[in-house]
């Protein structure tokens, strides 16, 4: 395997998983292959969480309607991704109080330096500089909440994450420093070789959501834009095929994509193309991303025939998600001195 801090301690049956998507935008191949792909496989775990962070997506300014749309889409993509809602807990942070409750306690146990040199509140604040809101600097403290009440021990995410990960274990043990063994440390699950997609259009950039269409592909796209998309990916100037990200970002990232999705050593893809052209390549990725998209897609739409029973999934999946988090919660009021009625 080809995972990294895969927590070795843990015994399977002790795991806890959780992960989060935003539904800030379109979810794109890079959150599918970074992330939620990943999501799958803990099979034997105690418990397997995976939340819409709807709360983590008003840092940035949503339109209402569409943001409670997209909630409800992702929470279908989780399904239609193959995570079933009675072996995994599906649900919406909004939705569990507890989220926000910890969060505010956490917050008076994370110091301003630390979110201060976290890169993603440094790269939002230069995309949305009339919006530097203090939502978007405590940003991590909320997500070490997700991670924190559930105990978890796993959390499946691209390598853009990581640093929120590792803040969020050194708030852990801060706690656990002062009121003793309250919190699990969690560690991150990247998968080495896909942590992270590049940008379509600029490949020395991470592909994302709230980037230009033509910049990523979504999962929700249609064969015909997935073939255009891959087909305008900007490659070099030669005409070799091999992978080489400091070089030719351009086309290791599409080797990157067919390895993930081929579950095949980048090299070995890369072998493959000897002697053939950068239009073979960019074919090949793009019919294994319509290969691997299809069904899902066909999923997804039977999943959004019935919004009512998708919505009943939420409603009872959030009040497993909230039994659980209670049990942390009740924990840390005790500890931190708040009066138990
Ligand atoms: P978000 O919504 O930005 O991304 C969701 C997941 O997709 C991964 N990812 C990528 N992986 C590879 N290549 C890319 N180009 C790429 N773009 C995104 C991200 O690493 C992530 O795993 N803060 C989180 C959401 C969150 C969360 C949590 C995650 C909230 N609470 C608790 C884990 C645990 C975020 O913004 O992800």
């Amino acid at each position: 395997m080809d995972q990294q801090n895969q927590p070795a301690a843990v015994q399977e049956k002790q795991q806890v998983v959780f992960s989060a998507i935003q539904p800030s935008g379109s979810i794109t191949l890079g959150n599918y292959i970074g992330a939620l792909r990943n999501f799958s496989g803990f099979e034997d775990a105690k418990a397997r969480l995976y939340c819409v962070a709807d709360l983590h997506s008003l840092t940035v300014r949503q339109d209402p309607a569409l943001l409670r749309k997209r909630s409800l889409s992702l929470a279908a993509l989780y399904i239609a991704c193959g995570l079933d809602p009675k072996e995994n807990i599906i649900y919406c942070q909004s939705h569990v109080p507890c989220h926000t409750e910890l969060s505010w306690i956490l917050n008076c146990f994370t110091y301003m330096g630390e979110l201060n040199r976290m890169t993603q509140f440094k790269d939002k604040s230069a995309k949305h500089a009339d919006n530097i809101n203090a939502g978007l600097f405590t940003y991590p403290v909320l997500m070490a909440s997700d991670i924190l009440l559930y105990q978890t021990t796993t959390v499946p995410v691209g390598i853009d994450q990581k640093q929120h990960v590792e803040i969020c274990r050194d708030i852990a043990q801060r706690f656990n420093g002062i009121y003793g063994e309250v919190f699990t440390l969690p560690e991150p699950y990247i998968r080495k070789t896909s942590a992270k997609i590049q940008s379509l259009s600029e490949p020395t950039k991470k592909m994302s959501k709230s980037d230009p269409e033509e910049s990523f592909v979504s999962v929700f796209d249609t064969p015909d834009a997935i073939r255009r998309k891959i087909r305008r990916a900007v490659t070099d100037s030669e005409n070799e095929i091999r992978y080489d990200p400091e070089n030719k970002p351009g086309v290791s990232n599409l080797l990157t994509i067919c390895s993930a999705l081929e579950n095949k050593p980048v090299e070995e893809v890369a072998a493959g193309f000897a002697g053939l052209g950068y239009g073979a390549l960019k074919d090949a990725a793009a019919e294994a991303i319509i290969k691997e998209f299809t069904p899902i897609q066909e999923k997804y739409n039977a999943l959004l025939q019935n919004k009512d029973e998708l919505s009943a999934i939420l409603q009872e999946n959030a009040s497993r998600a909230q039994a659980l988090a209670m049990k942390t919660l009740r924990k840390v009021y005790k500890k931190v001195g708040l009066l138990q009625l």
